[in-house]
């Protein structure tokens, strides 16, 4: 067939173009066009490419997903053994380690080295010639792994082809292929739903994912990369330290770490292992540790190896994550909806830094599921600032009187029958508000920030006046006088004036908060806000069938039944006749108020923000109505720039867009809540 010459250009555009947004989105972090715009060139680009076949070449964008499932995986020699790192597991052993490295180089002066976090995943080589990728292995043994090349074709961060117009005869690169905590999560909650296969940590599910025979499947997993070396370069020169190096690999489009530094002497090694252990818990993906290396190649060259690992680098690791500690017992807690949590009470153990003697077990299904008895040896994780959780069970440790947790047949609060409903994993306590535990936590839920956020009602205290029989419900709240208040624990007279006062500024407040403080099953900060929104008044809620409430944006069928029947209840009309009885009120609902204040604005948020993650600040935007966007043009309202914002500050100045610290955002927040 022939292909007309405009055809061919308008490919080979659409190709270069393509290539482009991925690198600005994978190795920038700095997406110019939105995901739609995206999508629509690599469908142009299909669209073509169907009709004719003859253009198809195999570093096309669109054949990431090409070969058939193999039988097995070939093996692959490495010309360079892919090594390991010698581990420090404190201060002294990284002294140790530099103190070694000046008395080997005879080096009076500090040593620059260059570090970067360990990341949690598994190691790679990516080989290149010509620009293209042709080959991906496993590490395998260090001197023959597998080659992984389909796979590791369909991880959208790893470029197909390398860019720029100085690309090498032939370029080896290693780095770490592996899942952030979101892609992990996500992974996870369809494998639920698909009844298959749930992952342990990220690390598993990234290892799972890559050594899929089928291609098809690996690329449907969210797999990303960071390259940390170059193990051969030919046809150009190879710079002479790691840094630049780094540098060299992210010039031809692969991801390199963000958090990448060189540094001059141990202490700012010591001080950059303090810093990002602070950030562990608030990145996006996990890390056990911190890398240091030689910066320079001709120092690395003259340390030379140890049997396995270089004598120039070293792996610094953070308390894991990860640990084994014994099951003592399972009990079970009662939530605010009645639902049982079996909690396992665990022989005190230090996971990822702190103290750990509770876990959740999730439910009765997951019990099952692991195969859970008490008195086994457990494997607990703690990530992020996630409520730890038992992963496993050490089967070998198993012994035959080893017992499986029981559902207890009456709440252990308050003695009402525990029921399960059809097709719901939860077991529930059917007291309801009876239930002393149930009542305990819908009145730390009404108090909590999000709701009617009364200071200085913590939940040792709602513990205290729940026990003394003080308060059944949210409504006695706020017939509490001085002297009950101040006869509790550990309350002095102006503290307990400060909870009146807490309490009586609580009453002025807004619809959604009040909604979303009832603590309706399911319905959360976002969806109390749609129903004020639809609803405007209260009455009109309340008033609502469970056909108008599908209407409601979010609202489902489950939902629409959760808040029917909570309104439906008398207990439950009581308490809010008590409550507006007692003077609780808020500003009318207009439906261009709260919600939409910020409509038809478009925001840029980039850096670190000190009190809000992303997805916080840009869920914050987006309740008031605005458009958050990734990427800055003139069309865009403002940039939220928290630390280290990078390049988009630049081009908002360029283009002349306001930038915003982040008390201009909690200001701007403030003024159109
Ligand atoms: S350098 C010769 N840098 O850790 C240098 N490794 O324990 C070899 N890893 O197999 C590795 N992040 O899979 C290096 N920034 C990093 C790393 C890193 C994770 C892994 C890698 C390696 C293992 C060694």
């Amino acid at each position: 067939m022939i292909v007309p010459d405009a055809i061919r250009k308008q490919v080979s555009d659409l190709r270069d173009q393509i290539n482009f947004h991925n690198i600005q989105y994978y190795v920038h972090d700095e997406p110019q066009v939105t995901d739609q715009y995206y999508d629509q060139l690599l469908r142009r680009l299909q669209e073509i490419e169907e009709q004719y076949p003859d253009l198809i070449s195999p570093d096309s964008p669109t054949q990431r997903v090409g070969a058939e499932a193999a039988q097995q995986f070939e093996s692959v020699e490495h010309v360079i053994p892919m090594l390991s790192l010698d581990n420090a597991f404190n201060e002294a052993e990284m002294q140790a380690f530099n103190k070694r490295l000046g008395d080997l180089l005879d080096h009076s002066d500090e040593l620059e080295y260059c570090a970067e976090p360990k990341l949690d995943g598994l190691a790679v080589s990516l080989l290149y010639e010509q620009g293209l990728l042709i080959q991906a292995a496993t590490r395998g043994d260090g001197r023959s792994g597998e080659n992984i090349t389909a796979n590791v074709r369909t991880i959208k961060s790893i470029p197909l082809k390398l860019a720029g117009s100085d690309i090498p005869e032939m370029l080896e690169v290693r780095g770490e292929v592996f899942m952030t905590l979101e892609g992990f999560n996500q992974l996870n909650e369809a494998q639920r739903l698909k009844e298959a296969k749930v992952f342990a940590n990220p690390r598993n599910a990234a290892a799972g994912s890559l050594r899929q025979l089928d291609p098809a499947i690996t690329a449907e997993r969210p797999l990303s990369f960071c390259s940390y070396a170059i193990a051969r370069i030919k046809g150009r020169d190879n710079p002479s330290s790691q840094y630049q190096q780094m540098h060299l690999v992210q010039s031809l489009g692969l991801p390199i770490s963000p958090l990448i530094e060189q540094l001059d002497g141990l202490d700012r090694c010591i001080d950059y292992y303090r810093r990002i252990a602070l950030q562990r818990d608030s990145l996006s993906f996990e890390i056990d540790g911190v890398v240091f290396k030689l910066n320079d190649r001709s120092q690395q060259q003259q340390a030379g190896f140890v049997s396995r690992a270089p004598r120039w680098a070293i792996a610094w690791k953070f308390p894991a994550q990860e640990v084994m500690t014994r099951l003592l017992d399972v009990e079970f807690q009662v939530g605010r909806t009645g639902a049982l949590t079996p909690v396992a009470r665990l022989e005190p153990v230090n996971v990822g830094g702190v103290i750990v003697s509770n876990a959740t077990l999730h439910n009765m299904d997951e019990i099952h599921r692991k195969d859970v008895r008490i008195g086994d040896t457990v494997i607990v994780r703690r990530a992020g600032d996630v409520i730890p959780e038992v992963v496993s069970v050490v089967q070998k440790d198993r012994q035959p009187s080893f017992v499986l947790p029981m559902m207890p047949e009456r709440c252990p609060v308050c003695h009402s029958e525990v029921i399960k409903q059809e097709g719901q994993a939860a077991y529930r306590c059917s007291g309801g508000l009876i239930c002393a535990a149930q009542r305990k936590e819908a009145i730390k839920h009404f108090a909590s920030r999000k709701a009617l956020d009364i200071d200085g009602l913590g939940d040792k205290l709602v513990e205290q006046m729940v026990d003394l029989q003080m308060i059944q419900s949210v409504a006695d709240l706020y017939t509490l006088t001085l002297e009950q208040v101040s006869s509790l624990e550990r309350m002095a007279e102006k503290s307990a004036n400060n909870l009146l006062q807490a309490l009586e500024q609580s009453k002025r407040t807004t619809l959604a908060r009040f909604i979303y403080a009832l603590g309706i099953r399911e319905v959360g900060e976002a969806t109390a806000e749609a129903l004020a929104t639809h609803y405007q008044t209260l009455e009109r809620l309340i008033q609502s069938d469970e056909d108008d409430l599908m209407q409601v944006d979010d609202v489902g069928p489950v939902v629409a039944h959760n808040i029917a029947h909570f309104f439906s209840r008398t207990e439950n009309q009581q308490i809010i006749r008590q409550l507006l009885d007692a003077g609780l009120n808020w500003p009318d609902v207009q439906p261009s108020d709260i919600a939409k204040s910020l409509s038809g604005a478009t925001y840029v948020i980039t850096g670190t923000l000190a009190k809000y993650s992303r997805t916080e600040a840009s869920n914050f935007l987006k309740q008031r109505g605005a458009k958050v966007s990734s990427s800055v043009s003139a069309k865009t309202t403002a940039v939220i720039a928290g630390t280290k914002p990078g390049s988009k500050v630049d081009k908002a100045i360029k283009l002349n867009v306001p930038v915003l610290t982040e008390e201009d955002f909690e200001s701007l927040l403030e003024d159109t809540e």
